[in-house]
């Protein structure tokens, strides 16, 4: 990897470790639930056992009189627990549907019930002992089945996500194509299952809430609980300042949290829960099922003429969980006519969501592998068939990029990988150990978004810089990123930076997300380190405790706020409601995505057919690389995602039951350390300094983005297969 970067002298090197590696692997990063202030209760829910329904009668006798339960609650009134909306509808909640509110089950695994005792065994087992009436009704939780309800656009409310992209004529465009290859594509619903599940412990202090969550939003918490617990925002703080993992589904207020707050408040005590694994694929979002059909024309020697990409996307029965999947398809190439369209399906599940490339990831297994189908059918190999509809400016908009090195990803990766080596003929190619070997590629890229970032600095005397700023640390290295960087423009060494970020306190902490966290920060940061040089009249190299002193300190402060590139102050007025101002990726003069190209292995075994991932190159174009250990961590770990929803992944549903069955990690397979081998990261590099002064743009998502398709195209190579499903099982390949 070349890294770029000037660092100012004495200033750390960047391949720095992470700055909190130490707390991490030592424990001592304390999470929200490790956080428990004395005399603490223990909160847990019942959940309904039906797929839909109306309650009857709870039975909560027998749970009250478990020894030790305190408390044993199925309803709030409706001036307890107010109403807040869903997140993607102006409102703050992971879902417009709050539980213990009425008698109404939208959905299997729906909580109908708190339970809380001075321990979690006693909460456990009252829980248990909740029994419920219920008056089924007919339900369902596949979008292909009965009773599933698409949304059709016009009537719905206005969900600008869902709107169709249209450049000239597709259809006509498609049906004129010499050549022209259609196909349908299966992505099944997945959930993120962070290691460390849905946590909070909350507490009053007189009129003030204090809230420990597991959040990677801690304002969207801090406002949602004042809307719905009617408090002043000023008096509710919450701080999250490690997260085990959200990938997405920890982007806003989840329903216990109301619920606890009522109960603290009542038994005048903390309150905490961790939800157990199961509960979590109930309450938490998941990425939802989708159903693609890509069809691609071009001419003999493979330039497209036109590409169709149309979605059906499942949502809940009560939200509207928007859908982007094209804005990624009708990115990657030159296509002169393109059309997206995007539909959405009600079913009785709880309202899905993020989770990690939410869109981007299925929409290019989707369009990728018809590309390498495009690539068989014109005789092409499929590196130059991408390399000769490369993009010069967004097809979409007719904007110009403001930084695509994709070509670049795609032939330093296929030089990397040995590409030309590959013989194009399925089944053609044999590895050492008599397995078939298959080698595929695929393209992804991923949005550039940002959203306005306040920073704080405090220069102290004893030469430690405090930085403050809108963001959460959820493994990424956000603090790591943000520790170099002061640490570089100061010329200070790295273990004097100290990073707080996930506390509502101290900066408003906007929704960490999108892989909009580093390139919003950054630029706050740096404008923050201008100002406090201008306060400690320091323009070269810094001595800060000599520096502080003379101003009369013991500390010195500076602030900045960054907008992205097009917005105005007045945006800010939005941070105040705690809502996101989120902007990207088309801004006034110009379009911003990352980019990736990935070459991937796979071994297929003859007799078993069991598919085998033993190598995989990721090329990158993700700006500058801020940080470059926590950058190649985020693409290896992104490719292990990826790898995984190719072959492991799937939320199983069944009609007869509800909920997601699969519902621990045990059922629930995703890759381990004997599955993944070796998994090589290269960065182009490169600023993309019309996005932001720093030149950073995203990487946590784009490195998942196509890692399926290129796994699946591996697959076909190997096998003469083509994969219109995933997971990928080996009765696909047999
Ligand atoms: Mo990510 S799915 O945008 O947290």
């Amino acid at each position: 990897m070349t890294v770029q970067n000037t660092p100012a002298p004495g200033a750390p090197p960047l391949d720095t470790r992470r700055v909190d590696a130490y707390e991490k692997v030592t424990g001592k990063a304390r999470y929200s639930a490790d956080r428990v202030p004395e005399g603490v209760a223990y909160a847990t829910f019942a959940t309904a056992r039906i797929g839909k329904g109306r309650i009857v009668r709870i039975d909560t006798s027998a749970a009250a009189a478990v020894p030790g339960v305190v408390l044993v609650e199925t309803r709030f009134g409706p001036d307890e627990l107010r109403d807040v909306g869903f997140v993607m509808a102006g409102g703050h909640a992971v879902q417009s549907l709050q539980p213990l509110r009425g008698d109404h089950v939208a959905y299997r695994g729906q909580p109908i019930a708190l339970i809380v005792a001075d321990d979690l065994v006693a909460a456990t087992e009252a829980a248990q002992l909740i029994t419920a009436e219920y008056q089924p009704e007919p339900f369902t939780v596949r979008i292909d089945a009965e009773g599933a309800e698409t949304v059709v656009q016009e009537e719905a409310i206005p969900v600008p996500a869902l709107a169709d992209i249209k450049v000239g004529d597709a259809d006509a465009a498609f049906e004129a194509s010499p050549v022209r290859v259609a196909g349908t594509y299966e992505h099944p619903a997945q959930h993120p299952v962070p290691m460390e599940p849905f946590a909070s412990v909350v507490r009053w202090d007189g009129g003030r809430l204090i809230v420990n969550d597991s959040t990677q939003n801690a304002d969207a918490v801090r406002f949602g609980l004042a809307v719905q617990l009617g408090l002043d925002p000023a008096d509710v703080e919450v701080t999250s300042p490690y997260i085990g993992g959200g990938f997405g589904n920890k982007n806003s207020l989840y329903g216990h949290l109301g619920p606890i707050a009522v109960a603290s408040r009542r038994l005048g005590r903390p309150v905490k829960m961790a939800q157990p694994r199961p509960q979590t694929f109930h309450t938490g979002s998941f990425r939802p099922d989708t159903r693609h059909t890509v069809r691609l024309g071009a001419d003999e020697s493979g330039q497209l003429l036109a590409a169709i990409h149309e979605v059906d996307q499942q949502t809940s029965r009560h939200d509207l969980f928007p859908c982007e999947i094209t804005a990624v398809s009708s990115r990657l190439y030159a296509v002169p006519a393109f059309r997206g369209r995007q539909r959405l399906v009600r079913t009785d599940v709880q309202t899905p969501g993020f989770m990690r490339a939410p869109w981007e990831s299925p929409s290019m297994f989707a369009f990728e592998s018809a590309m390498d189908e495009l690539a068989y059918a014109t005789g092409r190999d499929p590196v130059e068939l991408r390399l000769a509809n490369d993009a010069t400016a967004d097809p979409v908009t007719g904007l110009p990029f403001s930084g695509r090195h994709l070509a670049e990803c795609l032939r330093r990766g296929a030089a990397r990988f040995g590409w030309d080596g590959r013989d194009p003929e399925p089944g053609s190619m044999t590895a050492d150990d008599g397995s078939i070997l298959g080698w595929g590629v695929a393209a992804g890229c991923y949005p550039g978004g940002m959203v306005p970032a306040v920073a704080h600095l405090s220069a102290a005397a004893d030469g430690t810089v405090t930085v403050a700023v809108g963001g959460h640390e959820m493994g990424q290295g956000i603090r790591s990123a943000i520790a170099l960087l002061v640490a570089q423009d100061l010329g200070v060494p790295v273990d004097r930076v100290i990073v707080r970020v996930g506390d509502t306190r101290l900066a408003p902490q906007h929704l960490t997300a999108g892989s909009w966290g580093t390139a919003t920060a950054l630029p706050a940061v740096r404008a923050a380190v201008g100002e406090l040089r201008k306060a400690l009249d320091v323009t070269g190299d810094m001595d800060i405790p000599a520096a502080v002193r003379a101003k009369g300190g013991p500390v010195v402060t500076a602030e900045a706020t960054t907008l992205a590139p097009g917005q105005t102050p007045e945006i800010l007025k939005q941070l105040d409601g705690g809502l996101l101002a989120y902007a990207g990726p088309v801004y006034p003069e110009f379009v911003t995505f990352s980019w990736i190209a990935h070459f991937v292995e796979v071994r297929v075994e003859p007799t078993t057919r069991r598919v085998r991932v033993p190598r995989v190159v990721s090329v990158a174009d993700c700006g500058r690389v801020a940080s470059p250990v926590t950058a190649a961590s985020q693409v290896r770990g992104a490719v292990v995602w990826g790898i995984s929803a190719a072959l492991r992944e799937e939320s199983v549903v069944d009609d007869r039951f509800g909920g997601f069955l699969n519902n621990t990690l045990e059922e629930y397979p995703v890759p381990v350390n004997a599955d993944i081998h070796q998994v090589e990261v290269e960065f182009i590099d490169e600023p993309d300094l019309l996005f932001n002064p720093l030149g950073v743009k995203g990487v946590g998502e784009v490195g998942m983005v196509g890692v399926a398709a290129a796994v699946a195209n591996a697959v076909h190579h190997a096998t003469g297969r083509r994969m219109h499903r995933l997971p990928i099982r080996l009765e696909h390949v047999l």
